[in-house]
């Protein structure tokens, strides 16, 4: 088996391509990612040459698209500007990579008839009050509201129309928040263990009661590969692991585990338009393809994230500055 990985540099696609690595001896891994700051070539050294193909390359790039996707079986697309508070400062490359560049992957897997499993997040639903008993599922009307998760959700339709118009063999997930190694300082839960360990107090948007529902990225890369092999084409999937929290319980605990008070953290401007809460049903997933989450014991999981940072502040360092500097100019 051969598979393309788009953004395979990045956070969840390099935790993908290890657990492909490890999991799967008989496939073969091309990335393709552009490598722009939120990719690190880092993520993904010392695997074998042999099993995993590296291709500096732009999404948006039709010909270096489909000359590498004519190669291959299947595309698994997580390549993406990510960030909300990024696309709240500049949505143009939000725009360009997540739409069109999901454009350019869909005409590229049409044109040579391959399998595509296409990366969503759970922010195109928008968001819930804390006190709905209702979470999203597969039939929650799309909703997005920041730069970033409408560019998510302008894919997400895209896809489903190629799927219908042109017998596209895709199929989309939409997962919640990931928290694991490789995460960027920029995000929240890297952000807060890499200010305590610079010796300044973690950041807390707000009021700190938006409540996030934390999966392990293995977890996710689990519910990718399950879908990948066992889902319906023209199906979407939900993925989570019960794992709702609010950002001040998530600080507070962060501090618990690495010894400090749990009232050493300050408050900052918050996000404008910020969603309040996500949660996810995943009981589709869970009961059509039988998948189950491994980690979903946040304290320990969150405790393994602390000490992967503590060792490897070589990794991290370089990007915290210029992350921070960025920062501060919001006021957050
Ligand atoms: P990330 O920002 O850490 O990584 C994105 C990767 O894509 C980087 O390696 C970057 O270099 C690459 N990239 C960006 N633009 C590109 C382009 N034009 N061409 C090729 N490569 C390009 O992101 P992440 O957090 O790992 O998210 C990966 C995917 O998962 C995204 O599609 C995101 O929407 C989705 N997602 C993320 C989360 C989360 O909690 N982080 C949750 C649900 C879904
Ligand atoms: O839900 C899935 C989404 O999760 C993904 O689609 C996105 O790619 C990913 O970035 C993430 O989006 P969020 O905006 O939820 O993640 P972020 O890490 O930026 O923030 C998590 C919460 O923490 C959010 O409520 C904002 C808050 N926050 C964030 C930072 C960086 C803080 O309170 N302080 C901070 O310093």
């Amino acid at each position: 088996m051969r598979i393309l990985i788009t953004g395979g540099a990045g956070f969840i696609g390099s935790n993908f391509v290890h657990y492909i690595y490890n999991n799967r001896p008989d496939y073969h891994i091309t990335v393709l990612d552009k490598l722009t700051y939120a990719g690190n070539l880092k993520n993904i050294e010392g695997l074998s040459k042999d099993r995993v193909n590296f291709i500096k390359g732009d999404i948006c790039d039709q010909s270096l698209v489909e000359e590498i996707v004519s190669k291959v079986e299947a595309v698994i697309h997580f390549a993406a500007e990510s960030h909300n508070d990024n696309s709240l400062s500049n949505p143009w490359p939000f725009i360009q990579t997540n739409i069109v560049g999901t454009y350019t992957i869909l005409e590229a897997v049409k044109k040579f008839d391959k399998r595509l499993h296409h990366i969503s997040t759970d922010e195109v639903y928008g968001d819930l009050e804390l006190n709905d008993p209702n979470k999203f599922t597969n039939t929650t009307p799309y909703n997005p509201s920041s730069p970033y998760s409408s560019s998510k959700a302008s894919s997400d339709m895209l896809v489903r129309a190629w799927v219908r118009s042109f017998k596209v063999k895709a199929t989309i997930s939409n997962c919640s928040n990931n928290y694991g190694p490789y995460q960027h300082v920029e995000k929240f839960i890297p952000r807060q263990i890499t200010e305590i360990l610079e010796g300044r107090k973690p950041k807390l948007y707000g009021n700190g009661q938006n409540v996030r529902d934390w999966i392990h990225t293995e977890d996710h890369s689990s519910a990718v590969l399950t879908i990948l092999e066992k889902g319906t084409i023209g199906e979407t999937y939900l993925i989570g692991a019960r794992g709702e929290k609010n950002n001040q319980q998530v600080i507070e605990l962060i501090l618990e585990l690495m010894n400090k008070p749990t009232n050493y953290y300050e408050r900052v401007n918050d996000r404008p338009g910020h969603d309040l809460r996500y949660a996810i049903d995943a009981s589709k997933l869970i009961n059509e393809l039988h998948w189950q989450a491994k980690y979903t014991d946040f304290r320990s999981g969150l405790k393994s994230v602390i000490n992967w940072y503590t060792k490897n502040e070589a990794w991290w360092k370089p990007d915290k500055h210029k992350t921070e500097a960025k920062y501060k100019e919001l006021g957050r």
